[in-house]
């Protein structure tokens, strides 16, 4: 699936380019895609020397990575450098984990190792690979009773409230997969748990499903010993640098101050893996939990607890200022040398794999390499491209972060779109997501690719068609940004989007004294704002043909492309989500209680869920607030798309 990746990646970013002399667009397409311009052999090369060993962020194994990138970069003509920060990391110190189940039966002491299979051909350099933990854990040794809170959702906990059990003072065991796994931790001590273990249930990763399964290496699933590894902060860049760049010498938060800022959890945790959970499982008696909360067929009854099984948990992290390095390449553009198209993915990785992130290095060297061979040929982009390989990002995006913070000004104004690939290759299929505004742009790519597993069609109609329904399909691909040449229908789409949230929002608030007139009043104006520019696109493409356009007139064009760019900027605000102020966009959005999970209108949301816990006026006058700086944000999209003052 690699080439699909690629394709659809390179696909994605040709249709940024208008023809610049002596060959046409169509060739310089039709090349870029082609074999010809490469070896099928430097992807598996770039491939294998990246998954080699392990390269967890501030390694020495990650700045050789980084060595890597920066040369490949450099060999392919792109004007490349390192840009380093100083990152506040975690890795583990010291962790124990000690189960005491109801006498006669000893305490057992967990190994917290993951199994090295026979014939592992990496087993040389496993020992790199850092024990498992959960990045910014809170530091701490604990015993408890423990209560199993199946995925530790807000919802598993009114479950268990309705039947009585209490987790305070408690460990909890949680199995991962429905949410973050910081949010695990954090719901877990804000509802008065002592510690928080995380394991990978069999059901859900290995093979102990209704499918069944092999496990690693036979098939695909996480062996028994395995154990996902991850970080449980739940603000984006250095938690000691929140808005600012990690520059060497800069200001930085003390360890309170991060804890303040409740982006990080205040109880132990860490990660477990399959087998560990059910040993735990098994020394949990009580209540039978819910059908919906059982494991495997073959697998123990799960019970919720509290105990009688004790578990005492201790881990120590180490932490440390880090130096991180992104790594930066330009290809400047021709006609507009002062936008920017940004690709990026990260490097640094938790463990060995192809997947996550080394497919997508791997992804962003041949497109390196294939800009390179164009640009022998003549090619030059219409725009400034940027491939940036960050650093740090499991930890919490930290390497873009701390360099959108650093480059901030400069983004804001120049910025035309950003594209990312974290893992190139995962299964079979091809999915992607975007915002609104980039559907078109998705939808034409992957219409001139074809799928490497079924060459008779394209990857456009394998993504279709193997989507379980239209609405999956347009939320798969919906959600961005300002290229003048695909545009014209795609902000009828986020329109479409706006009042579609706005409908499901009337049900939400049904019953209460709220006024979502003013949000029903700037989706309108927005859709006159769009409409306008819709015709003014036309005219020119229709009249002249928009490419003697830009010969003729390359202010025209520009200024109509800046308002498109600076429409979904306006759907932004300074303050942004309260209390996540990182988030900047009012109108998508992460959702509060699932970093995993989109939310539309998420300020609105986040109001509403505490609304209707509260139920107080104030917490209902909060939901009316939301409302009007969202309709606010509309408002300033449709002036832009006008283009004229007040
Ligand atoms: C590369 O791989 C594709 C698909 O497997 C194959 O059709 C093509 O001939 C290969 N090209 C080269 C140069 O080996
Ligand atoms: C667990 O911790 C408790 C409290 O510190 C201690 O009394 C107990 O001996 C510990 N159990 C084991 C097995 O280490
Ligand atoms: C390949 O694509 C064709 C055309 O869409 C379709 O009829 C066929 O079922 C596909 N084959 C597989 C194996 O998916």
């Amino acid at each position: 699936m690699i080439k699909v990746a690629i394709a659809t990646f390179l696909a994605i970013l040709t249709s940024y380019f208008l023809p610049f002399s002596p060959l046409p667009k169509p060739t310089y397409h039709s090349l870029f895609l082609s074999t010809s311009l490469t070896q099928n052999s430097s992807i598996a090369h770039h491939l294998f020397t990246l998954t080699r060993r392990p390269h967890i962020a501030g390694s020495e194994a990650n700045s050789d990575a980084a060595a890597y990138v920066l040369s490949t970069l450099t060999s392919s003509n792109f004007h490349s450098r390192i840009v380093s920060y100083q990152a506040a990391l975690t890795y583990p110190a010291s962790r124990t984990l000690t189960l005491t189940p109801p006498p006669p039966d000893p305490p057992f002491t967990f190994e917290l190792r993951q199994e090295i299979y026979p014939g592992d051909p990496y087993a040389d350099v496993a020992d790199e690979v850092v024990p498992t933990f959960h990045a910014y854990a809170k530091s701490g040794s604990v015993s408890g009773p423990v209560v199993y809170v199946n995925y530790g959702r807000e919802d598993d906990y009114k479950t268990l409230d309705e039947m009585g059990v209490d987790v305070s003072g408690a460990v909890v065991l949680a199995r991962y997969g429905q949410i973050y796994r910081g949010d695990i931790a954090k719901n877990a001590g804000s509802k008065g748990a002592i510690g928080a273990l995380v394991y990978t249930d069999r059901k859900d990763y290995g093979g102990g499903g209704d499918d069944g399964g092999e496990w690693f290496p036979d098939g695909k699933w996480m062996p028994p010993s395995g154990v996902q590894v991850g970080t449980v902060y739940s603000g984006i860049g250095d938690p000691t640098t929140p808005g600012w760049p990690s520059t060497e010498g800069c200001e930085r938060l003390n360890n309170e101050e991060v804890e303040e800022s409740g982006e990080v959890p205040l109880i132990p945790s860490l990660p477990i893996s399959a087998a560990d959970g059910e040993r735990i499982l098994r020394t949990i008696g009580g209540q039978v939990a819910k059908e919906d909360w059982q494991g495997s067929k073959d697998g123990p009854i799960y019970r919720v607890g509290p105990g009688p099984g004790i578990v005492n948990l201790s881990y120590f992290g180490k932490q440390f200022i880090a130096t991180i390095k992104n790594i930066i390449g330009v290809i400047e553009g021709a006609e507009e040398p002062d936008r920017f198209v940004i690709l990026g993915n990260h490097r640094d990785a938790w463990t060995f794999g192809a997947v996550d992130p080394n497919s997508g290095t791997a992804a962003l060297l041949e497109v390196a390499q294939r800009f390179s061979k164009l640009q022998k040929r003549g090619w030059k982009p219409r725009r400034t491209i940027i491939l940036c390989n960050w650093d740090a990002e499991e930890y919490g995006l930290i390497g873009s972060t701390e360099w959108a913070e650093e480059n901030r000004e400069m983004l804001a104004s120049r910025a035309v779109a950003y594209l990312n690939v974290d893992s190139a290759v995962c299964g079979p299929g091809f999915h992607a997501s975007a915002t609104p505004q980039l559907d078109e742009l998705l939808k034409r790519a992957t219409q001139q690719v074809l799928d490497p597993d079924n060459s008779s069609q394209t990857i456009y109609e394998s993504w279709f068609g193997s989507s379980n329904s239209e609405e999956d399909t347009q939320s798969t691909t919906r959600c961005m940004t300002t290229i003048y040449g695909c545009k014209n229908l795609v902000i009828q789409d986020s329109i479409d989007m706006l009042q579609k949230y706005a409908k499901d929002l009337e049900v939400e608030i049904s019953g209460k004294d709220i006024n979502l007139t003013p949000l029903l009043k700037s989706i309108e104006e927005l859709e006159i704002a769009a409409t306008k520019i819709k015709h003014q696109i036309k005219a020119i493409k229709e009249n002249e043909g928009w490419r003697s356009v830009w010969q003729k007139d390359h202010l025209k064009v520009r200024e109509v492309n800046d308002r498109l760019m600076m429409a979904e900027r306006a759907f932004t605000d300074r303050d942004g989500l309260s209390g996540r102020s990182w988030y900047k966009h009012l109108v998508y959005g992460p959702s509060k209680h699932n970093e995993y999970g989109s939310k539309s209108f998420p300020a609105i949301d986040d109001a509403i869920i505490k609304a209707k816990s509260l139920n107080s006026r104030e917490s209902w006058q909060s939901v009316q607030h939301e409302i009007w700086r969202v309709a606010r944000v509309i408002k300033q999209a449709s002036q832009v798309l006008h283009g004229g003052l007040t």
